[in-house]
C-alpha cells in the first residue's frame, strides 16, 4: 500500500483496494448513503465487486454510457436530474467509479450539484490512475471543444486499483502508457527506464507517474505557470487529436506524435540531445503509439492557433533537456 498524503486529499494505491472501498469511507464519511457514477462497460465487469465493497451501505448507481460522447453537457443534466430523483442529498457522497470520462463528469456534477458535494475516486483506466484523477481538474466538452466547462473539485479520497486494469483494452493500457512516458521525460529518470524495461506496470510505476504530476500540481495548483509542463506534448498532441476529429487517434497516441515533435523542436533549439529523440521513438514504436510514417508538424500548425493554451504574445512550448527535465520556452508559430 502506498499513501499520498500531503495534497489535500491523499491517494492510496494498491492491488485489491477496491474490497477497501467501503472501510476507507468511513475515516470522513458517516452518511448510510453512497452515489456510484460509472460507466456501462465499467459496470458490467465490476457491479458484484464493487457492491461487495460497499455492503455497508445503500447504494445508488447513475451508469452513463461509454465514450467521450457522455462528456457532454446534456450528459451532465442528466446525470444530475437522476441524482435528485434518487434522492441524493448536499451532505451525501458521489463516488466515480471509471475512466477518465466517468471521473471528470462525475466530478463536475460533484462540484456544481447543490454547490457542491463531497466525492470520491475511484479511476479504472490506466490514464486516469496516472493522470485525470490527480489534480481535482473536472468538467465537460462543449461541440466547441474539449474540456470548455470545467472547475477544480479535490476528492476526499482517490483510490487506485491496479488490478482493474486486467480487463483493460491493450490500447486503452499504452493510451496510459504514454501519459506515464511524458511523466518520466519531464520529471523522472527511474521510472523512464522502468517503462522501457517492463510492458505491464505495477503500483511502483503508478505511484512514480503520480508523484511527477503531484509535485507539479502542488506547486501550482489553478495552472497559472508550471503545471503547463505537464502539457509536455500536448500542444501538437491536441492538434491532432482535433485535425482527425478525435477519431483516428487515441489521446495517448496523439500525444506521442506530439511527444517526437516537440523534442525535434528541441535538437533543432540545442535544448535536447538527438539520442532522445531516438530513444524515445523506439519506445513508443514499441508500444504502438506511433506508426510510420510519423505525423508531421507543418499539417497541424494551423490547428494550434485554435488551441486554448496558446498566449496572444506566441506559443509557450515545453521542451525536453534531459530525461526528467523540461523547459518552457517562448516559440513562434
Ligand atoms: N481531469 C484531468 O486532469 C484529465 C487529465 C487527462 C485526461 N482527462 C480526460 O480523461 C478522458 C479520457 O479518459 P480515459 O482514457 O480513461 O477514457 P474513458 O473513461 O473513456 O475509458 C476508456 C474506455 O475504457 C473502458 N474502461 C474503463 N475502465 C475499464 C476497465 N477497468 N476494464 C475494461 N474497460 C474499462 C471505458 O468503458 C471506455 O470505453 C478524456 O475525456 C480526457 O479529457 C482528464
Amino acid at each position: 500500500l502506498i499513501e499520498h498524503k500531503n495534497l489535500s486529499y491523499p491517494i492510496y494505491i494498491e492491488a485489491g483496494a477496491l474490497e477497501r472501498l467501503g472501510e476507507m469511507l468511513l475515516t470522513f464519511y458517516q452518511g448510510r448513503e453512497v452515489f456510484v457514477i460509472s460507466d456501462r462497460t465499467v459496470f458490467g465487469y465490476y457491479r458484484d465487486a464493487l457492491f461487495a465493497a460497499l455492503a455497508a451501505y445503500s447504494v445508488e448507481t447513475v451508469i452513463i454510457e461509454p465514450g467521450e460522447g457522455s462528456k457532454s453537457l446534456s450528459t451532465y443534466e442528466d446525470v444530475a436530474r437522476r441524482l435528485i430523483e434518487k434522492g441524493i442529498r448536499r451532505d451525501h457522497l458521489i463516488i466515480a467509479f471509471g475512466g477518465g470520462v466517468v471521473g471528470d463528469l462525475a466530478g463536475f456534477v460533484a462540484a456544481t450539484l447543490y454547490r457542491g458535494i463531497r466525492w470520491v475516486q475511484v479511476p479504472t483506466t490506466l490514464l486516469a490512475q496516472v493522470d485525470s484523477s490527480i489534480g481535482a481538474k473536472v468538467g465537460v466538452n462543449l461541440p466547441l471543444g474539449k474540456n470548455l466547462i470545467g472547475a477544480f473539485h479535490d476528492p476526499e479520497l482517490v483510490l487506485i486499483d491496479p488490478k482493474l486494469l486486467d480487463t483493460l483494452e491493450n490500447r486503452e493500457y499504452n493510451n496510459g502508457i504514454a501519459e506515464m512516458i511524458k511523466a518520466a521525460l519531464i520529471g523522472d529518470p527511474i521510472l523512464y527506464e522502468r517503462l522501457k524495461e517492463n510492458e505491464r506496470v505495477g503500483i511502483e510505476e503508478i505511484d512514480r507517474a503520480i508523484s511527477v504530476k503531484k509535485r507539479i500540481v502542488l506547486e501550482d495548483p489553478y495552472e497559472q505557470g508550471l503545471r503547463m509542463v505537464l502539457n509536455f506534448g500536448h500542444t501538437f498532441g491536441h492538434a491532432i487529436e482535433r485535425a482527425h476529429g478525435y477519431k483516428t487517434y487515441k489521446h495517448g497516441e496523439a500525444i506521442s506524435y506530439g511527444m517526437l515533435i516537440a523534442l525535434l523542436v528541441g535538437i533543432e533549439r540545442k535544448i535536447t540531445p538527438k539520442a532522445l529523440y531516438d530513444d524515445v521513438k523506439d519506445l513508443l514504436f514499441a508500444r504502438g503509439l506511433v506508426e510510420l510514417p510519423l505525423l508531421e508538424r507543418k499539417d497541424y500548425v494551423k490547428e494550434i492557433a485554435y488551441d486554448k493554451k496558446q498566449r496572444a504574445d506566441g506559443l509557450r512550448f515545453i521542451l525536453i533537456k534531459d530525461i526528467g527535465q523540461a523547459v518552457i520556452e517562448q516559440v513562434d508559430l
